[in-house]
């Protein structure tokens, strides 16, 4: 059953599946399009949720199309090269322009065509505390990730980056930095809990799109976490069950803020507040830990 579970490789310093490392120089020479649209994150940040949205506002709100496909294929993810799935760089080959491309690769590793090309870039950044948390059960659904041990251990873990990409600060700073360079909308999940139509309304104007209220409308329930959690289309309970064990814990579990108030100690807060503090120290960027 666990038999796909195997320690991380590291692929130029940053932890990651053995798979993905044997893939990356496809990925490493993949050719981007102009009209690409990247959405970058951090795991567990809400990839999922603005992919959905972006679907939706690239077939202008119509339901139907957005369910011709697991959401894994209609956004294709990148470095994506796991046993009996397809492909990131192939699924994408295959897509038509405009397309969305998924990935998760920290700043220094996005193939250097995307920047060539100079596609827009889609960010999306989750307070840390709520991220470990997700990343926590996803670990163990997600039956290519290594043990993740005790919450204790894979806080341990996650603070020394020692997860699968990597450090959480040094992706999110390194994309915020890129952010002063580059027109590249960095959205956070907190804000799109808080706001959505707000956030959509970002998007909108970063794609130099416009779409009726009506739209938007349809747009804020499809992808909505209720909405998303019973279609099949982008709860992923299509993946292969050798891959993805949604009764260990579902893809979309909660959907919230603040979930990790129910699963950190007083100590465990502590430590992390501590950590934090000296990780983000001289950055502008910051974060609302709680609804
Ligand atoms: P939780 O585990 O905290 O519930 P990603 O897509 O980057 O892997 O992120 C997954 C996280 O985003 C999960 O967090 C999941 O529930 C949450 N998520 C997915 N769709 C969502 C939505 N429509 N609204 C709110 N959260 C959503």
């Amino acid at each position: 059953e666990d038999s796909l579970r195997e320690e991380l490789g590291n692929l130029h310093g940053i932890p990651l599946y053995r798979t993905f490392i044997e893939g990356w120089p496809q990925v490493k020479a993949f050719q981007a399009r102009t009209d690409d649209l990247l959405i970058i994150t951090y795991p567990k940040s809400g990839t999922t949720w603005v992919s959905e949205i972006l679907d939706m506002i690239y077939q202008d709100g119509d339901v139907e199309k957005c369910q011709r496909d697991a959401i894994f294929n209609r956004v294709p993810f990148l470095e994506m090269n796991d046993p009996g799935v397809p492909r990131g760089v192939d699924l994408l080959e295959k897509t038509p322009s405009p397309r969305l491309v998924k990935t998760h690769l920290p700043v220094q590793l996005l193939p250097t065509s995307f920047w060539d090309k100079d596609c827009k870039i889609i960010y999306v950044a989750r307070n840390p505390k709520d991220v470990v948390i997700s990343y926590y059960y996803f670990y163990q659904m997600d039956k290519t990730h290594p043990d993740p041990g005790t919450l204790g251990e894979f806080l341990e873990a996650f603070m020394a980056g020692k997860v699968a990409y990597g450090s959480w600060y040094d992706h999110v700073q390194g994309w915020w930095e890129k952010k002063r360079k580059k027109q590249l909308l960095y959205l956070f999940y907190e804000d799109m809990k808080k706001d959505p139509r707000r956030e959509i309304q970002k998007i909108l104007l970063f794609l130099g799109k416009e779409l009726a209220e009506e739209t938007v409308t349809k747009i804020l329930h499809h992808t909505s976490f209720q909405e998303m959690k019973k279609n099949p289309a982008a709860n992923y309970e299509t993946m292969p069950t050798a891959l993805m064990d949604h009764s260990i814990s579902p893809f979309l579990r909660k959907g919230i803020c603040g979930d990790w108030k129910n699963h950190f100690t007083v100590a465990q807060n502590e430590r992390f507040n501590q950590h934090y503090k000296k990780r983000m120290v001289g950055s502008d960027l910051q974060f609302q830990m709680e609804a």
